[in-house]
């Protein structure tokens, strides 16, 4: 009777003032929306959270037990500036490397159709450059040790911007641009900034449902196949990432 009353007096309300009594109803501990808000917030986020933690403090630790393996840290795919922050933590004690942050900086780019998924689109995930560059420094990178190339990549990793960044090598290659297309066109350029012990780290290698298929997967696969004078080896695995070890480039 009471939660009927409470419904119809909700429904008549303002949907601003709806989003603010939906917000506090549910930051109340001892209601059902409240003990599943706080599951989602503490459990289910930290455990992502943790996740993310363990893949970035793993490779700082395999690359700190092999030392000296120094180079650039490569991100394919900036956004927010989560993982290029958390990549900052996770390395700024133990090594000199200079981070570098590829991106459109306008989002996603046109979907192909073997990327097709209803969360993507064209445009999505835009993050302003500067908006990534001062989230970064604000969180304490040192202007100086951040570069950021912009541009689609099909369209902005060519071999003029390598001989930029050459002869030096990469330590760390961050791969999170979610779609096949876009792995694509990053496998195919960091192939000479490979030495033995960079790390490689799929971000979105179980999206796609985890089909061999699609996505990275399909693209790591295609790039093994092509290159077979590069080894690998697996190393650690989330539930949503996957990292390799380059063992070989010969
Ligand atoms: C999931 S977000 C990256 C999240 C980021 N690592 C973070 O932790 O905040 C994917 C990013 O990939 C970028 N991206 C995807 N495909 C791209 C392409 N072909 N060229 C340039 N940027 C691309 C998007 O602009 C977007 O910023």
């Amino acid at each position: 009777m009471t939660a009927n009353i409470s419904r119809a007096i909700y429904r008549t309300l303002p949907s601003r003032v709806q989003s603010i009594a939906r917000t506090l109803w549910q930051a109340i501990p001892w209601t059902k929306s409240g003990r599943h808000l706080r599951w989602v917030r503490g459990t289910y986020v930290d455990f992502g959270r943790q996740q993310r933690r363990q893949f970035f403090l793993g490779a700082a630790r395999f690359l700190h037990i092999n030392r000296p393996i120094e180079g650039y840290y490569f991100e394919f795919g900036c956004n927010e500036a989560n993982t290029m922050r958390m990549a900052w933590d996770s390395f700024r004690y133990l090594f000199d490397f200079t981070y570098v942050g590829f991106d459109s900086f306008e989002g996603l780019p046109e979907i192909e159709k073997i990327d097709q998924q209803l969360i993507w689109e064209k445009g999505k995930l835009a993050f302003a450059e500067e908006r990534f560059i001062s989230t970064c420094v604000n969180h304490g990178m040192p202007r100086e040790r951040l570069q950021t190339v912009r541009g689609f990549y099909d369209r902005s990793l060519t071999n003029e911007l390598a001989s930029r960044f050459a002869p030096k090598k990469a330590a760390v290659i961050y791969i999170d641009c979610d779609l096949y297309v876009s792995t694509v066109s990053v496998l195919n350029w960091i192939p000479q900034f490979l030495q033995p012990g960079t790390v490689i780290m799929f971000d979105d290698w179980n999206c796609f449902a985890a089909d061999p298929d699609k996505g990275e997967r399909r693209a790591w696969r295609e790039f093994l196949q092509a290159n077979a004078r590069l080894r690998f080896e697996p190393f650690i695995s989330t539930a949503e990432g996957q990292a390799f070890i380059c063992i070989g480039v010969d």
